[in-house]
C-alpha cells in the first residue's frame, strides 16, 4: 500500500527550540485553555496522533490510559523522559495513514499540530475515523489558511495563493494549511459530528507578546476563542467533534456497542501490513499471525513503521 511522504522528525529539537526556548509560552497556554473546554472530564482509552515530545499529554489526567502515537522514535523518546515508563502511557511509532489498533478501540482522540503535515488530510482522518468507537470525541487541531494575515497579504498583492480557496495550501515543504470549511466538510463526510470550534491564538503578533505577560495574553485568547463558534480567521483553530453513533455512520464491520478495551496493550494493535488482529506479543517483537510479519518493540516503544526482516 502507498502512503503520502511523511515529515520526519527523527532526531529533531522540536521540543526545545520551538516551545521550550521559541518564545511560545502563550499560545502553550492558549492551547491548554482550549483543551481543557473541549475534553471529556474522564475516558478510558485516549490516543494522542502525532504526539511528539507530549507537551498536551499531562493535560488528559481524567483517562486512565493514553496511547502517544509518533512517527519519529526520537521525539517519543523525549515524551518517554517526559511522562516515564508506567502502564498509563503506550508509545507506538507509526505512521497516521497506516494505523496500527483495532477499529473501534479508543473512546477520544487528539491530533494536535499534527495535520499540519498531512498532504492528504481525508485520507488520515479515515485512519483516525477507524479507530474510534461510536460517540468517541476527536480533538482536531489545524492551520488556519483563512487568518487575517494571510487574507491582508492576498488582498494587498503581497500572497498568490487564494485564502478562500477551499483547497489545503503547502507553504513549505509538507506544511500545510487549511481552510475551516474543507475541515468541516472532511469530518462531516466521515461520520463526525462537530460539537464545538474555538479560535486560538488570537494575538500571535510579536510585539503584543514581548510587551504583555503569556499568562494574561493566554487569558485574554481564553476569552475570544468562544467567537470561533461563529468565524475563523486567527492562526490556529480547535474542532471536537463526535463519531455518530447511528448504525448507519458506523464503518465497516464496526458493531454498535462499544469494544472492550483489552488490559494488555500488546492486544490493542492489528498488523499494519495485513490487518490481522492477532499479534502474538513474543517480548522483543509482536508477531502477526495471519501473515507473519514482525514488529519490534524496543525500549517501551511499539515500531510499526517497518517490519523486522
Ligand atoms: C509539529 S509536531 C507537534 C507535536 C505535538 N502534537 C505538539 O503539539 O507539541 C508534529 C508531530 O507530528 C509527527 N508526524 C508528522 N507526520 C506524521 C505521520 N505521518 N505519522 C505519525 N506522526 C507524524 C511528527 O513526528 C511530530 O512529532
Amino acid at each position: 500500500m502507498t502512503t503520502p511522504p511523511v515529515c520526519n522528525y527523527e532526531g529533531s529539537d522540536y521540543q526545545t527550540s520551538f516551545w521550550d526556548q521559541g518564545g511560545r509560552a502563550y499560545e502553550d497556554q492558549a492551547e491548554a485553555i482550549a483543551l481543557k473546554r473541549m475534553l471529556p472530564k474522564s475516558g478510558n482509552l485516549m490516543l494522542e496522533l502525532g504526539a511528539g515530545a507530549g507537551r498536551n499529554t499531562p493535560r488528559y489526567a481524567g483517562f486512565e490510559r493514553v496511547v502517544l502515537l509518533d512517527y519519529s522514535t526520537t521525539q517519543l523518546q523525549q515524551a518517554q523522559e517526559r511522562l516515564g515508563r508506567s502502564d498509563r502511557y503506550i508509545y507506538a511509532a507509526a505512521d497516521i495513514y497506516r494505523l496500527p489498533f483495532l477499529d473501534g478501540l479508543f473512546d477520544a482522540a487528539t491530533m494536535i499540530r499534527a495535520l499540519h503535515h498531512m498532504a492528504d488530510a481525508p485520507k488520515a482522518l479515515a485512519q483516525v475515523r477507524n479507530v474510534l468507537q461510536p460517540n468517541a470525541v476527536f480533538i482536531l487541531e489545524f492551520a488556519n489558511k483563512l487568518n487575517l494575515k494571510a487574507i491582508f497579504r492576498y488582498l494587498l498583492g503581497r500572497q498568490k495563493w487564494s485564502p478562500f480557496a477551499l483547497e489545503p495550501v503547502e507553504f513549505v515543504e509538507l506544511n500545510f494549511d487549511f481552510h475551516p470549511k474543507a475541515i468541516r466538510n472532511w469530518l462531516e463526510e466521515l461520520g463526525f459530528s462537530i460539537e464545538k470550534t474555538l479560535t486560538v491564538s488570537h494575538f500571535r503578533l510579536g510585539l503584543l507578546k514581548k510587551v504583555i505577560p503569556a499568562k494574561i495574553l493566554a487569558a485574554l485568547d481564553g476569552v475570544f476563542q468562544p467567537t470561533g463558534r461563529l468565524f475563523q480567521l486567527t492562526p490556529s483553530v480547535f474542532v471536537k467533534s463526535k463519531v455518530k453513533g447511528d448504525a448507519l455512520s458506523l464503518s465497516k464491520g464496526q458493531r454498535s456497542g462499544s469494544m472492550v478495551i483489552p488490559e494488555k496493550p500488546a492486544a490493542f494493535f492489528k498488523c499494519p501490513e495485513c490487518g490481522g488482529t492477532e499479534l502474538i506479543d513474543m517480548g522483543d517483537h509482536l508477531k502477526c499471525s495471519h501473515c507473519n510479519s514482525r514488529w519490534a518493540v524496543r525500549d517501551g516503544i511499539y515500531d510499526f513503521r517497518e517490519q523486522l526482516k
